[in-house]
């Protein structure tokens, strides 16, 4: 097999196809990743603590449990008091960032959204993530303004033929379009993809690495393909869990200062599955700090972790477990490092 020098990121981006298709390379692969994410981020892990105030959705996408047509969730709004009474929750914890998640919901007007940014801003020292879906481009911009942070959207594959099969509302391009309005708004931009997903090739995960690239993210966020029974892709596999992890991995080499997390997508498949990602290129997590009674209707995937535990739970969880790999919460928002 060719050697490759994982320090070499244009040789990597060159060689993404072949990385990906043979196992061989994993061990230099994570070692290398594991050591820039050290150069780059150190052994503190930014904590953002997550607030899914919404399981509304208008969306129809074929994966994913708060599609519209699901009638399985109980759906839900947190009202605006307990949102903001989320996030003072997610300071007391000591996390530097709250982040605002919900199904594409137009009940949530530009106002509320911005009533809402602003008391956070007035009433905390958090930074704000949105991920709210696709809205407009004002919307985008008067968020800004209110004092959001950061936006989160993902692209969640970039072959356009696999997108419009997966999400019969929207479309690819739409897609990207919205990406490039966020980053013109001024948001540290966060965007990522599903991996393993039904009819998804290797070409097609490299061509996610190169629009990571592209985009130049300061945040990408990347998960297994989980399959949810009450979807259209009842039946279909689940991503895998190692090509999962080299994706993070080559995620790491090419984009060596954007934020990792270790998603709950990771967690929920291998019980250390965040504690594996952590040593192989990612270096945040996200706490839920939903209030207990919603969680378990904020179902994307069958078996989410967390759903039975509240806020606090999770707290005493996460530094409990990076203990366990020598790593420890870090202090401040986690802006990017762009
Ligand atoms: N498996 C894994 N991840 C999923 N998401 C939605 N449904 C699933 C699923 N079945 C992810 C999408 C979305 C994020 C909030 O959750 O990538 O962007
Ligand atoms: Fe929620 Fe472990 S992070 S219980």
């Amino acid at each position: 097999m060719q050697p490759i020098n994982f320090n070499d990121q244009l040789q990597v981006l060159d060689n993404l196809e072949l990385i990906l298709s043979n196992d061989c390379y994993n061990q230099n692969l994570f070692k290398t990743a594991d050591e820039i994410r050290q150069k780059y981020h150190g052994d503190g892990v930014h904590l953002r603590g997550l607030i899914e105030f919404s399981n509304y959705c208008n969306r129809s996408c074929y994966y994913c449990g708060l599609r519209k047509e699901n009638k399985n969730p109980e759906r839900y709004r947190l009202s605006q008091k307990e949102i903001i009474s989320a996030a003072l929750t997610a300071e007391e914890l000591g996390y530097g960032t709250v982040v605002l998640q919900s199904g594409e919901d137009n009940h949530f007007t530009l106002e509320i959204i911005a009533e809402i940014v602003k008391e956070i801003k007035e009433k905390t020292d958090l930074a704000i993530t949105l991920s709210l879906g696709e809205r407009t481009k004002e919307e985008y911009q008067e968020w800004r303004q209110a004092g959001a942070d950061r936006y989160l959207l993902r692209f969640e594959t970039s072959d356009p033929q696999l997108y419009e099969k997966l999400h019969p509302v929207g479309n690819f391009q739409n897609r990207i379009d919205n990406l490039y309005w966020l980053k013109e708004s001024g948001y540290q931009l966060g965007s990522g993809s599903l991996i393993g997903l039904p009819d998804q090739s290797v070409q097609n995960l490299a061509d996610d690495l190169r629009l990571y690239k592209k985009l130049d993210l300061d945040m990408v966020g990347l998960g297994p393909f989980l399959m949810n029974p009450n979807t259209p892709l009842a039946g279909e596999d689940n991503g895998s869990f190692e090509l999962t992890l080299k994706m993070l991995a080559l995620t790491r080499i090419i984009l060596p200062k954007a934020h990792l997390p270790a998603t709950t997508a990771l967690g929920t498949v291998d019980s250390k599955g965040r504690e594996k990602a952590l040593q192989k290129g990612a270096n945040v997590m996200m706490p839920n700090v939903t209030p207990r009674e919603y969680r378990a209707n904020y179902q994307l995937y069958p078996d989410k972790i967390c759903t039975d535990e509240n806020p606090v739970d999770c707290s005493h969880c996460i530094p409990a477990r990076l203990k366990t790999i020598d790593r420890f919460p870090a202090t401040g928002p986690g802006h990017s490092l762009k």
